[in-house]
């Protein structure tokens, strides 16, 4: 925590407003799912996908040539947000291009979903039973791929009706074959709710304020950019990798920075504490 005292403040102020007037915005890879297990790296949601029966082995070894020049980039501290950008959106696009190609079967994404090694957080259950309970919409945003991700939560039978996904879906032709993704491409600098609200959707997060921000990367942090009269936010980091060197830049942005923890315990114990109005 980089100061106690205005964590303290804000989880005070939060839970007298009480859990009417939160909302959960979330990222998914890396923040919901595992970093790793047993010492193994686990799948980001284009992984799951990259990994799988469904892609050449040819197509395979590009993705991965890509994962190699650009991950690195994603995660240097010393480049800027900015200059990272249009790397970011090169990644993105090219990768993207390379799955179209690969003449996907929609039908089929639930077995390579169920043949994966994703794995949530340990803890994700109470995490995401405890917001239903209480009526708080978890908002996840993702650069990842949507139909991916919600099979994963859907699968782990936690995809409760409060939750909502914004991410990058992908548009199938009329025999169920991946032909493009559609709408604007999220990559992981443009991820935020306003864009959300224009569209007119979500109406009933207008009225809520506060907001409890969870994510592993820096890009994370503008999700709650264009919340409706944002009061208080708190924002829990997950620093997964590269620790000494990011610890100082994640502590100046994220109130709470959770290093190599692979639960949501945390999170946990804090929605716990706030939806406790007794
Ligand atoms: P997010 O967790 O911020 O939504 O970002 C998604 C992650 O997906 C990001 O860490 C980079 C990763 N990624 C891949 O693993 N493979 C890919 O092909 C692309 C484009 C992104
Ligand atoms: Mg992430």
């Amino acid at each position: 925590m980089g100061d106690p005292h205005r964590v303290e403040e804000i989880i005070k102020t939060m839970q007298k407003a009480g859990t009417s007037t939160i909302q959960v915005i979330s990222d998914f890879d890396m923040t919901l799912t595992r970093f790793a297990y047993n010492g193994k790296r686990c799948p980001t949601s284009h992984n799951i996908l990259d990994n799988s029966k469904l892609i050449s082995e040819e197509c395979k070894a590009q993705l991965k040539d890509l994962l190699n020049i650009y991950y690195p980039i994603e995660i240097d501290s010393k480049r800027t947000a900015k200059e990272k950008l249009p790397l970011m959106v090169e990644w993105w696009t090219k990768a993207h291009t390379l799955l179209v190609q690969q003449r996907i079967r929609k039908d089929l994404l639930q077995d390579v979903v169920r043949e994966s090694d994703a794995m949530l957080r340990k803890g994700y259950q109470l995490f995401f039973d405890h917001l239903l309970e209480h009526s708080i919409p978890l908002l996840i945003f993702s650069a990842g791929l949507g139909d991916v991700l919600e099979e994963v939560i859907r699968q782990a039978g936690v995809f409760h009706p409060n939750v909502k996904v914004f991410s990058n879906y992908m548009d199938f032709d009329e025999t169920g074959v991946l032909k493009a993704f559609k709408g604007e491409l999220i990559h992981i600098y443009n991820k935020r709710e306003g864009s959300l609200l224009n569209t007119g959707h979500f109406q009933e997060l207008k009225s809520r304020h506060n907001v409890l921000l969870v994510g592993d990367s820096l890009g994370d942090l503008t999700m709650a950019d264009g919340v409706h009269g944002m009061e208080n936010i708190l924002k829990i980091g997950f620093l997964n990798d590269k620790v000494e060197e990011r610890k100082t830049a994640y502590l100046n942005a994220y109130d709470i920075v959770l290093v190599k923890d692979e639960t949501m315990d945390v999170p946990n114990a804090l929605l716990l504490h706030l939806t406790n109005t007794k």
